[in-house]
């Protein structure tokens, strides 16, 4: 097994790419806590992890409050004895609107939960991983983090300030044995999309716009974040790994 032994920590595990990654963590002997703001999802979650034989708590927890973090490393790390993997994942999209229109109110909401919140991981479980003798920490970033696209204004700009963020926390925290890297996935199949999928006109076009011409499951990000959980990536820090289906490229 290739997490055998090791605590995690899931945000945005109730759903999509969080949840996908969770089962697979699990599987991989790894023991998990599910943050989530979604209570049920994120319960659920934690049933799927049973089922497959695996140890899992729920916590519920909001990624841009700080209390909430810290409550969340300190419950984990209490209930398991350490910490191992954070897996900054929890985000939302934007209303696809022209930056003019957009609402300020939206824009802090967007950056505090898809920015601050993966700040607020990674200063709340350096501590903590460093403790247990170093880990690995992964964030979840975006295509469009490494890319323009109209009306996605926040959404971009906080997936940009991720990618930058794990390079400084690679070369602050490389010395207590902590790697940090992100994943940039392309358009995968989870709930975030849900609005795209509905528009008739854009979806066709949106959904083939990449080297492999569909879009990426959830199981296919879990894939990547697994390996850069994992010893297999030992020597991978401050990297943001494309997981697009060459969406960047295209
Ligand atoms: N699906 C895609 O096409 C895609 C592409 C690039 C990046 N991403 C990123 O992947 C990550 C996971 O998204 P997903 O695609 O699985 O979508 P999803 O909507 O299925 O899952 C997101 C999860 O985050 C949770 N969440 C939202 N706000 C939260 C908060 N404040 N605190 C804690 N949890 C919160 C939601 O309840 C949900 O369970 C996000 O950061 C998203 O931006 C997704």
């Amino acid at each position: 097994m290739r997490l055998n032994k090791k605590i995690a920590i899931v945000t945005g595990g109730g759903s999509g790419i969080g949840r996908a990654a969770a089962v697979r963590f699990a599987k991989e002997g790894a023991t998990v806590a599910v943050a989530d703001i979604n209570s049920i999802m994120g319960e659920e979650t934690v049933s799927l992890i049973k089922e497959v034989g695996g140890e899992a708590i729920f916590v519920k927890t909001d990624v841009a409050d700080s209390e909430q973090i810290k409550q969340l490393i300190q419950i984990t790390s209490n209930t398991f004895g350490g910490l191992h993997i954070m897996f900054n994942n929890a985000g939302i999209g934007n209303s696809e609107v022209r930056s003019v229109d957009l609402a300020e109110e939206e824009w802090d909401r967007v950056v505090d939960i898809n920015l601050k919140g993966v700040f607020l991981g990674i200063k709340y479980a350096v501590p903590e991983i460093s403790k247990s003798g170093g880990g690995s920490i992964i964030n979840t970033s975006s295509l469009l983090g490494l890319k323009g696209q109209k009306y996605m204004s926040a959404y971009n700009a906080s997936k940009a300030g991720v990618v930058v963020l794990t390079k400084n926390a690679a070369l602050e925290y490389g010395k207590y044995n902590i790697r940090v890297n992100a994943i940039a996935p392309g358009v995968i199949d989870t709930k975030i999309i849900e609005n795209w999928k509905q528009n008739e006109r854009k979806w066709p076009i949106i959904s083939r716009a990449n080297a492999l011409g569909r879009i990426g499951t959830p199981d296919e990000v879990a894939n990547a974040v697994l390996f850069l959980a994992s010893d297999e990536a030992s020597f991978i820090t401050g990297t943001t790994l494309s997981v697009d289906g060459g969406g960047l490229t295209y």
